[in-house]
Parts: structure tokens; C-alpha cells; sequence
């Protein structure tokens, strides 16, 4: 890992302002390089994230054979070696920090003829894995976690995986995306059901390079996702907008930061991302989606964010998967808002980068909120933020979370272990201090 990076916050002497664009979807990101790797023909992708996380899932296709030219502000260009064209890498495939990258990628690799072994950082290797090498094992895959369930992933080579009906356990779209890229290769139809709407980038995506993917509506939460093995990727080219989880930051910062007003351009609005504009309208905030679009198969919108103050609220737990990510960060904004806010139903956020339930009631408790944990969520009293140090346990978003609640503490804070932040926002901090923020 990089050395360690420290943050320094001090109050915001006025409220953002500007036009912000933030990089590209980190999910997108991901899915765009892992098809345009298995696809036949050359594929352009714009808009790529370049954040340490998507390179890591560059860095394993190239090692597996594939060729890739840039990226270079975005663009990368892509020549697949279709569906079996992958070649054994000469040694372990380092995921880094990506819990995406890990999971997605196993859900690939089980159905080659090959061996390969996953490996990541400090913080991935304590992640959950058993998710899902569970499920490809009962598609005949053989892959294993360490005797914890974590990393490091053992997979080898089978010769054919047999589909499999899969009903997830969890809201998990990262699950549910690794079985449906192994039911690429698997023999018959894979079906996945999810209890709750989880993001569906991979389904819109299989869409844009010609693979049929279908979702059966349950009822108002459950779903189910079917994909027949034995098909082809046709190369194509990919527009990736900017990520709703990165504009979270400054869509919160404008709504706690008194004289605020931004606009966050070409933010992908793909409804099972949009949790967090949800929540933060639900505690008052002016947020406004203007000329709405749609780029590449996914809905797109510059999002207007004006300070107005805001009011804690229960948030809805159906909100929860649809705002995973957002969670530190909407807690900054529980901080700062009158009364009190309720998270539940939120207990998969323990098993992210970090276990962001435990880390943000730490990390807001040495700035001086009152806040309560509990199993699935926590109790937020809103009331103001004093300032202090806080340690974002190797994981970006809380980094990123506290440089926010930064913009009002009264004393500052200092944020260390803030060097992830490149794994998904290379440049939050010099697009935060154009806004407004202070930030070194
Ligand atoms: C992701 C899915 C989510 C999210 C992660 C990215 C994806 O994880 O937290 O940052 O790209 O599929 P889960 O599906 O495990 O909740």
C-alpha cells in the first residue's frame, strides 16, 4: 500500500459554489473493462474511472493476456479475446483494495481452464469471500477463501460449469454479478434472485455488448435475473457518466454548508443508485435533477444542489441498498442536521472497505456527535461537529466522509490513513478545494 496520507480540514469561509464534474462510475468502470476484455473485436470506453481500484481489474486482463491501450484521460481502447480467449497469468492477481474487482472477477475466473489465485490489501483481505465462492461451488467451480473466509481466492480450472437457480442472501449486487458472469460460461440458464433492488450495471451492460439478460419483477422488492450460458460479447463503445457515489460527497457538503450552490455534471441517475438523493430530500434538501438524459443505456442528469439546512429523519431501510455506499457520508449530513436520524437495516455496511458502522460512530464521536450504534445502523443526534482526529480505518469513503464534515467543523480534523482515497477519487481533494473546501 502507499504511505499513509493524512488530511487536514479547516472550516469553509463561504458555501461552494461552481460546476463540479466528478470521475466516472466506479461500477461501470469495472464491468466496462472486464467485458470489453471477453469480448470479440475492439471496444472504446470514455469516462473510465482511473482510480487505483479499476486498475487493478486493468492490471489482471493485461496479465491474462489481454491487450489495452491508456488510459489516458478516460479513454481506454480494449481488444477482447472473447469469452475463452484468457491465458494463465504468470502470478497472483492483486485486487488491491476492490471488493468489486475480488468478487467479480472470481465469478469470471471459475469457468476458466486455468489456475489463478486473488489476492488483496490490508483491508480486502479481511473482506467476506465465502459469498461467493459459495455459490460458484455449487455451480461446480473450485475455488476456495482461507480458512476464514477471506482472501486470498484459490480458483481452478474446471471444464464446464452447470447453471444454477441462486436466491441471495443478501442485497449484494457484487454476489449477484459474479454468479451471472459465471452463468456466461455455465451450461443452461442461471437465474439469480435478489430480496431487494441492488445496482444493475451488469444486466444494462451484458445489454450494450449484445447479450441477452433478463429480469422477472417479483413484487415491489425481489427480483429475478436470468442469463443462458454459451453466448458471445460483441465489443462496443461505452460512455461511462460520473458516479453518484462520488458527487454524494459534495451533494452533502452543499446541503451542510450554509450560502451553498452547486451543480454536479453528467451523474449517472440509475435508479438503484439514487438511495442517497432520496435520503437527503427526506432531511430537507433542495436537490434538483436537471435535463435528464439518457448515455448509453443508463439514465444521466446534472444534478443542482442548493444549502437550505436540514432535518434528521428515520431513514426508509428499502433505501438502504440503493444508497450502500452513501452511508458514511449521509451520516455527516445527520450530524449536522436538527433531531435525530435513524439508520437500520443497514448491517451489510459492516462488511465494506471497512466496518462503516463501527468506524463512522468512532470517527464521529472523536469530533464530538452524539451517537449511538447498533447492530444494523446507528442513532445520529444532530447538533453540529466540534472537530479532532479521526482514523479512517484504509477505507475511502470514510476519509472522504470526514474531509466533508470538515467544511463545518468548528476546530478542524485531521483524517489519517486518507491515501485510499485514490482508489476510487484521485482528484476529490483538488475538485473539493476548487468548490470551496479547505483541505490540505
Ligand atoms: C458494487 C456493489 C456494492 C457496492 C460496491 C460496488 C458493484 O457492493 O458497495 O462499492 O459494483 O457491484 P455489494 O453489492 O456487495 O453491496
Amino acid at each position: 500500500m502507499s504511505k499513509e496520507l493524512i488530511l487536514t480540514t479547516a472550516k469553509a469561509t463561504q458555501g461552494l459554489n461552481g460546476t463540479i464534474r466528478v470521475p466516472g462510475d466506479k461500477s461501470m468502470s469495472h464491468r466496462a473493462v472486464m467485458f470489453s476484455s471477453l469480448a470479440n473485436g475492439t471496444s472504446n470506453i470514455t469516462g473510465l474511472l482511473e482510480g487505483e481500484d479499476v486498475m487493478a481489474t486493468l492490471a489482471a486482463f493485461r496479465a491474462m493476456g489481454v491487450e489495452a491501450q491508456g488510459p489516458d484521460s478516460g479513454n481506454l481502447t480494449i481488444t477482447g479475446v472473447g469469452m475463452r480467449g484468457l491465458k494463465a497469468p504468470e502470478s497472483d492477481l492483486d485486487m488491491g483494495n476492490s471488493g468489486t474487482a475480488m468478487r467479480l472477477m472470481c465469478g469470471i475466473l471459475a469457468a476458466q481452464n486455468f489456475a489463478s489465485k486473488l489476492i488483496g490489501d490490508e483491508s480486502l483481505s479481511t473482506r467476506p469471500m465465502r459469498r461467493v465462492t459459495v455459490p460458484l461451488s455449487s455451480m461446480g467451480a473450485r475455488c476456495a477463501t482461507d480458512e476464514d473466509g477471506c482472501p486470498p481466492i484459490h480458483v481452478r480450472g474446471v471444464e464446464k460449469l452447470e447453471p444454477i437457480d441462486y436466491k441471495l442472501p443478501m442485497a449484494s449486487a457484487q454476489v449477484k454479478s459474479a454468479v451471472l458472469l459465471a452463468g456466461l460460461y455455465a451450461d443452461g440458464e442461471t437465474s439469480v434472485t435478489e430480496p431487494a433492488p441492488t445496482r444493475d450495471h451488469t444486466e444494462r451492460m451484458l445489454k450494450a455488448y449484445g447479450y441477452d439478460c433478463e429480469t422477472e419483477k417479483l413484487n415491489e422488492q425481489a427480483s429475478t435475473i436470468r442469463i443462458k450460458g454459451g453466448g458471445e460479447l460483441t465489443a462496443t463503445d461505452i460512455d461511462i457518466p460520473s458516479d453518484i457515489s462520488s458527487s454524494a460527497f459534495f451533494m452533502v457538503a452543499a446541503s451542510i454548508i450554509p450560502g451553498s450552490k452547486i451543480v454536479l455534471e453528467h451523474v449517472c441517475i440509475n435508479p438503484t443508485r439514487t438511495g442517497v438523493i432520496d435520503v437527503l430530500k427526506a432531511m430537507g434538501a433542495d436537490i434538483k435533477l436537471i435535463n435528464p438524459r439518457a448515455i448509453g443505456g443508463e439514465p444521466v442528469a446534472d444534478i443542482q444542489v442548493t444549502y437550505v439546512g436540514l432535518k434528521g429523519c428515520e431513514i426508509d431501510p428499502n433505501l438502504v441498498p440503493l444508497a450502500i455506499d452513501e452511508f458514511p457520508v449521509i451520516c455527516v449530513a445527520a450530524a449536522c442536521a436538527e433531531g435525530v436520524t435513524t439508520v437500520s437495516g443497514a448491517e451489510e455496511l459492516r462488511a465494506k472497505e471497512s466496518d462503516r458502522i463501527s468506524v463512522m460512530v468512532e470517527g464521529l464521536r472523536n469530533i464530538g456527535v452524539e451517537v449511538e450504534e447498533r447492530r444494523d445502523g446507528m442513532l445520529v443526534t444532530g447538533g453540529g461537529i466540534k472537530g479532532g482526529t479521526v482514523e479512517s480505518h484504509h477505507d475511502h469513503r470514510i476519509a472522504m466522509s470526514f474531509a466533508v464534515a470538515g467544511g463545518v467543523a468548528q476546530e478542524g480534523i485531521i483524517i489519517k490513513g486518507a491515501e485510499t482515497v485514490a482508489t476510487s477519487f484521485p482528484n476529490f481533494v483538488e475538485l473539493a478545494t476548487n468548490a470551496g473546501l479547505k483541505i490540505s
